[in-house]
């Protein structure tokens, strides 16, 4: 794959981009004042409650939520990748898209690369047939030509230099050879090829073409699998083994099944299982999550029973929950020691395995089981550590009704009011009015900080005509780090807009955070917004000097010499301010 896209490419595209156009070459808009309406394409209903806003760049359907720049709709609207919707709007406006690693020169084209790639996976696709050994080897394991058809099984023949070979003519075509990872240099700079008499499984991309190759030694042998390098078109946390032959073969997928290896995914489609796909011998990534929530709402996870089976699923979980939005379900299925889903599906068919998935755990089960098994639930203290081991798995839940869900489970089995545990958690930054004297009418319903980061979403130029207040940057209120950096990149770029800000932190776990406040009716005007930061963030930083003191407070009689004098220098700043009021 090319390089990185810039981020000022993908700033400049946005702030250029015409999201009327956009938008309503694809829906009906209708003009109402400044914004347009239509009927949302999103969710069904009749009266449009789908807005878009010009000035800011974005739209958001106060029906379902749905929200984002012109780039984000072309993701969701026309099931673009990032990249892709990068690319299609680009075109738009005739530009170029850049790519990092070549600041000067155009990017080495990589359409030479997926040719090659393909023409050797054709190629290995004739071996087979002339490989008895090869056929026999498949054969013994449960497939038939028909699956090594449809995920283009092959075989690389023995000998060191069969692809060097036939590919390899010419100083420019080795060199394509080794970038495409066919081949390999040792130090004496003699090549060889890299897959030799092994059993080969092309990889391919979302669109189909080959971008690399996992290859099995026959019988047994080490290592029994070598895969591609990553090169400039294969990422092995990107691509999703199987991916491309799923959706050929399926256009409505309720669920998708990730699994470890690639022979549980063909295995599993020589069954009839075919909404199967497998990571590349690494753990579940973000990217591959969303790959795969952007295709169906429901994934299970299935694991080996054994350790290391559940270290993979205690990583899977940490990623899964920052995806957790409402209506996606996350499940988790273990499988007895020593089996893996391959040899499941041998012995117990389609139908055992689909038995077996009916006994997967959501991922709310596992999260609440791996938690109890931390901790003494018959002790007091043993229930009040669960919380606290909940807590930072929990602050990576995006806002929802699931995570609502979540916090109600673990505050029964904590013996809590969910009330009182997020109050516990500090999950929520519900302003404390107590604590703020100077608090902003529409801040003491939102929280502080959610106020703030809205004000600076909504005016990013603003940014530049206020101060931060000090001392803020170590405090640990939910959301702090985001506002801070938001008036940080708005500071930078006074003339930055909404929507651009927005794309800058698409991929931050809060990000669903900020569609929801971006949907809330701004009640402030431009002319008062620097003013009320200002007292957004004044009484922000009470509240973490309040904390601050009562954590000092609680330690009282353990205290430094300078944290007595930090303790009597905030009892008097927050005394006088107390008095200014
Ligand atoms: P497994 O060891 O579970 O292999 O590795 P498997 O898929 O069950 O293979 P068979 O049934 O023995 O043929 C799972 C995945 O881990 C990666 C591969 O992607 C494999 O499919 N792996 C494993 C490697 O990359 N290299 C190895 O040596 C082993
Ligand atoms: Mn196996």
């Amino acid at each position: 794959m090319p390089g990185r896209i810039p981020q000022e490419f993908i700033d400049e595209l946005i702030d250029r981009a015409d999201i009327i156009e956009v938008i309503g070459n694809r829906i009906q808009l209708k003009k109402a004042g400044r914004e347009h309406k239509a009927c949302c394409p999103f969710h069904n209903e009749k009266t449009p409650s789908f807005t878009v806003s010009p000035d800011k760049g974005f739209y958001h359907c106060f029906g379902c939520g749905a929200h984002g720049t012109a780039l984000g709709f072309l993701m969701e609207h026309d099931h673009l990748e990032f990249v892709d919707a990068v690319e299609e709007l680009a075109s738009l406006y005739g530009m170029e898209v850049p790519r990092d690693q070549t600041p000067s020169a155009p990017a080495p084209p990589s359409a030479p690369l997926y040719e090659l790639l393909g023409e050797v996976a054709l190629f290995f696709r004739q071996c087979l047939r002339d490989h008895p050994r090869a056929i026999d080897y498949l054969k013994a394991r449960g497939l038939d030509g028909n699956t090594a058809k449809r995920y283009l099984i092959g075989y690389a023949p023995g000998g060191w230099d069969t692809v060097l070979k036939k590919f390899g003519d010419s100083d420019e075509l080795r060199e394509r050879l080794l970038k495409a990872g066919l081949i390999i240099e040792n130090e004496q700079s003699r090549s060889y090829d890299r897959f030799r008499d092994r059993v080969v499984f092309p990889i391919r991309d979302s669109r189909g073409r080959v971008v690399g190759f996992g290859g099995r030694i026959i019988d047994d042998g080490e290592p029994k699998y070598l895969n591609s390098p990553e090169t400039p078109v294969f990422h092995k946390g990107r691509e999703l083994y199987g991916l491309f032959e799923m959706r050929q073969a399926l256009r409505q997928l309720e669920r998708v099944l990730v699994v470890e290896g690639y022979m549980d995914v063909v295995a599993l489609a020589h069954h009839g299982i075919l909404n199967v796909v497998a990571t590349l011998g690494t753990a579940t990534t973000v990217d591959q999550l969303r790959r795969l929530f952007r295709t169906t709402q429901e994934v299970v996870f299935c694991f080996d029973g054994d350790r290391a089976g559940r270290e993979a699923a205690s990583r899977a979980l940490q990623v899964g929950l920052a995806e957790m939005r409402d209506g996606r379900q996350l499940r988790f299925l273990f499988l007895p020691e020593g089996q893996d889903p391959d040899s499941l599906v041998q012995s117990e068919g389609a139908e055992g395995l689909h038995q077996r998935l009916s006994g997967s755990v959501a991922l709310s089960e596992y999260l609440l089981t791996e938690l109890k098994a931390q901790t003494d639930m018959g002790t007091v203290d043993g229930r009040a550590r669960l919380a606290e081991l909940a807590r930072p798995l929990l602050s990576r839940l995006p806002e929802g009704v699931y995570r609502e869900l979540l916090l109600d489970r673990i505050a029964a089995e904590v013996g809590l009011s969910t009330a009182r545990l997020v109050d516990t958690l500090q999950l929520s930054n519900a302003a404390r009015a107590s604590v703020v004297r100077r608090p902003s009418v529409t801040g003491k319903r939102s929280g502080l900080v959610r106020h703030a980061i809205r004000l600076v979403l909504h005016y990013p130029s603003v940014a530049t005509e206020i101060q931060t207040p000090e001392g803020l940057e170590d405090a640990e209120q939910p959301g702090l780090a985001l506002l801070l950096e938001l008036l940080e990149l708005a500071r930078d770029r006074p003339d930055i807009n909404t929507a651009v800000l927005e794309e800058r932190l698409r991929d931050r776990p809060e990000a669903r955070h900020l569609t929801t406040l971006l949907g809330q009716e701004m009640l402030v005007d431009r002319d008062e917004a620097a003013a009320e930061l200002t007292g957004s963030l004044a009484g922000i930083q009470r509240q973490v000097h309040e904390q601050r003191l009562e954590s000092l407070i609680a330690r009282a009689d353990g205290l430094s010499a300078t944290e007595k004098q930090e303790f009597l220098r905030l009892q008097q700043n927050l005394s006088a301010e107390g008095d200014m009021t």
